[in-house]
């Protein structure tokens, strides 16, 4: 018999299915794939898969020729924020480092300055244009932080855009408060602090604009004891925990994020021996950012080999910003993962998906399988090893979010 569904996609020349639940130790790179498959979408929802699905369709796509995976979650990006970094990129491509330029009066706060100048609805606009083309490659859920506001009313304003978002485009966007992203200018640590948790945390909570809460800890920005003071205050009021640790220099956020259940500990570039042991026994994910390290031009990677054989669930992320790491392709993001973190297929495929859903407490996205949200992207690549095996190329055809088509990519028009 014939059922109804909303959309089918039919044959495609494989589906690929990551591991359905968080993925860690023996599980961390399982996946399958099958071949000539159907999938059948009722209500935004994966209803069935399988090979030639028994169903009447409102809408039907032909997924020859198509590999088909879930949508991209890119768990961590600086989405919104005025001005650009290129002159000071330039000035790291001529040696100097990102340290430097920060020092100098640069960095983070030449973005902070940039950002405090443009209305809601100018930063509205930039964020948003950014965000399509997000969705373009492949992306069908993102975090976005404030923290280039550095003052009540600028974080808000930065809130407040991403809230828009949020609203414009359902089930998409996670918004992070991140109020502690650098010290501004004429207070100390400890001062700026104050404003944070007295001032800032709560009004956030009040109007309800963000879900999670974020902290650079790194050497010269928040130290241990201002982060350990701003996770009790942020818990305490609501908040989910999120942290940029042991970036640039190992100064043990990760196992002071552990210590307050954070949902995932991101950078991790100079995690220690004993962060690694912390976030391995714990529920914290380690979120892994390599395009930052590319795009800083480190040799320095995270220890993600270690991580994962030491048990701790990975995540991969763009931590699309406009100083550290000026891109938000998560097809790239693979690329790297495999060249210069060498994870294997199956884990970065996690990564990029349940795991990566994970570290925005998002548990109904990330995989192909039933009951999961059909946010999906069709590629136009023979099989999945294409995606490791092509670089800097846009594979993504077509991209549905919420079993509704919002992407088709013009130069694949022939397959459609
Ligand atoms: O995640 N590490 C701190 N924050 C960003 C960089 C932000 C910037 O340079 O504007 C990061 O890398
Ligand atoms: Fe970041």
């Amino acid at each position: 018999m014939t059922k109804k569904c909303d959309l089918l996609i039919t044959g495609c020349s494989e589906i690929v299915m990551g591991h359905t639940e968080t993925a860690r130790g023996a599980d961390a790179g399982k996946y399958s794939t099958i071949e000539h498959c159907d999938i059948a979408v009722k209500n935004g929802i994966i209803y069935e898969i399988g090979r030639g699905l028994p169903y009447t369709a409102a809408e039907t796509i032909n997924g020859s020729g198509m590999t088909v995976m879930a949508g991209f979650v890119d768990s961590h990006t600086h989405l919104v924020f005025g001005g650009d970094r290129s002159e000071e990129f330039l000035m790291r491509l001529q040696g100097a480092s990102y340290e430097e330029i920060a020092a100098s009066g640069g960095g983070i706060k030449n973005t902070v300055m940039n950002t405090r100048m443009l209305s809601e609805e100018e930063l509205f606009k930039s964020a948003e244009k950014r965000l399509l083309k997000a969705f373009s490659y492949g992306t069908t859920t993102m975090e976005v932080k404030s923290g280039y506001g550095l003052n009540t009313e600028d974080e808000i304003k930065m809130l407040r855009v991403a809230g828009r978002l949020k609203k414009k485009y359902p089930d998409t966007i996670v918004v992070t408060f991140m109020g502690p992203h650098e010290i501004p200018d004429g207070l100390t640590e400890e001062k700026y602090m104050d404003i944070v948790c007295e001032e800032m945390l709560p009004r956030v909570k009040e109007e309800g604009l963000a879900e999670f809460a974020d902290i650079f800890t790194e050497k010269g920005v928040f130290g241990l004891t201002q982060t350990e003071r701003y996770f009790r205050r942020a818990a305490e009021l609501g908040f989910k925990l999120k942290i940029h640790a042991d970036e640039l220099f190992p100064l043990g956020g990760t196992e002071l994020a552990v210590k307050h259940h954070a949902v995932s500990a991101d950078h991790l570039m100079r995690i220690t021996d004993s962060g690694i042991s912390a976030i391995c026994a714990s529920g914290t994910i380690a979120t892994i950012l390599p395009g930052t390290s590319f795009f800083l031009m480190s040799e320095v990677y995270a220890p993600v080999r270690k991580l994962i054989s030491g048990g701790a669930a990975v995540s991969l992320a763009s931590d699309y910003n406009p100083g550290s790491n000026h891109g938000f392709n998560m097809q790239f993001v693979m690329n790297l993962a495999a060249m210069r973190l060498k994870m294997t297929m199956g884990e970065i495929l996690n990564s990029v998906g349940v795991n990566a859903a994970a570290a925005v407490d998002r548990h109904d996205r990330g995989v192909i399988s039933k009951g999961k949200k059909a946010d999906l992207i069709m590629l136009d690549i023979p099989d999945h090893r294409h995606m490791l095996y092509t670089y800097a190329v846009n594979n993504v055809a077509r991209v549905i979010k919420n079993g509704k088509t919002i992407v088709k990519n013009e130069s694949h028009f022939d397959k459609m």
